[in-house]
């Protein structure tokens, strides 16, 4: 199928790696221009070689910012001209006690979750409107909808996406723009194997067997009960960036294999 994305430019927050980087891919491979986000310029760099060579002909260029610092975004916003689909894809979490998280990791969280990509939507989409043309989309979490006891901060900066991609998608009323919210559920990027692994070394267990229980005692309601590949979320992203899908907006779709149960 042809997506219609040949000559669309697309940022995509947090990139370099996991979801990010296999939806880099895919974009690359429909024809788009592609900007890569990471926090350092080493990973970006490394990063847009990689792709440079799986794909010789196409324009693939670095956006080197930590959304930690607000600072730094304001810096470097001018150096990107046009972006026609904005991927608020950047998340980080903490993994611990609702009583042993600080405020400082709240706030973190809140920065690099939240704001990264209100400060970008409020930059990219007025450009969007005037052009008649533009796609938003926020990644969300299952942990939106599971709110794990240990990510109840990581939880709550998901839900709020939620609410923020609806209000702009109202903005976007009687026009060819959209905004969404994507929820990925467990996704065997870099990091979830490598987590996979050090749970399979610490219970003498091989991996199929560890994945196994992790998704019968953590994510009961999974309906996939494996982690989804990074390419399975990815392609449900990109065709939400298409043209394609022009008459989904204001919505959430679920990449998560049923995790978060219910109907809604
Ligand atoms: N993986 C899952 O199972 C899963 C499930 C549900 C939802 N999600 C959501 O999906 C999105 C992608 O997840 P992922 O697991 O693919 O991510 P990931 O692998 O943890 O993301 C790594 C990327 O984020 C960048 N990054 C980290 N902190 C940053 C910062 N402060 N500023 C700029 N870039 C930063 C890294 O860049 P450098 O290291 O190069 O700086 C790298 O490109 C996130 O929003 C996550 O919450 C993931």
């Amino acid at each position: 199928m042809n997506l219609k994305l040949t000559g669309k430019t697309a940022l995509i927050t947090g990139s370099t790696s996991g979801i990010g980087f296999e939806t880099a891919k895919i974009l690359l491979e429909e024809g788009a221009v592609v900007y890569l986000n990471g926090r350092k310029k080493s990973s970006v760099n490394e990063a847009v070689a990689k792709l440079k060579v799986l794909y010789p002909q196409a324009e693939i260029n670095g956006f080197i910012v930590d959304f930690k610092n607000p600072e730094e975004l304001n810096q470097q916003l001018q150096s990107i001209e046009k972006i026609d689909i904005l991927i608020n894809n950047v998340g980080i979490y903490t993994s611990k006690s609702f009583f042993e998280t600080s405020a400082d990791e709240w706030q973190q969280q809140f920065e690099v979750n939240v704001m990264s990509g209100v400060a970008l939507a409020k930059y990219f989409l007025p450009g969007m409107l005037q052009r008649n043309w533009g796609r938003i989309l926020f990644i969300s979490s299952e942990c939106a909808y599971l709110v794990p006891t240990d990510m109840i901060s990581y939880s709550a900066t998901k839900a709020m996406l939620h609410a923020i991609s609806r209000g702009l998608a109202q903005l976007t009323k009687s026009t060819e723009v959209t905004v969404n919210t994507v929820v990925p559920g467990s996704t065997l990027t870099e990091g979830a194997a490598l987590f996979l692994e050090e749970k399979a070394k610490a219970q003498q267990q091989d991996l199929k067997r560890t994945e196994h229980s992790f998704f019968e005692s953590d994510r009961p309601h999974s309906l996939l009960q494996r982690f989804a590949s990074v390419r399975e979320v990815g392609q449900t992203i990109v065709y939400l960036c298409s043209p394609l899908s022009s008459a989904t907006n204001g919505s959430v779709i679920k990449i998560d294999g049923g995790s978060s149960g219910g109907i809604l």
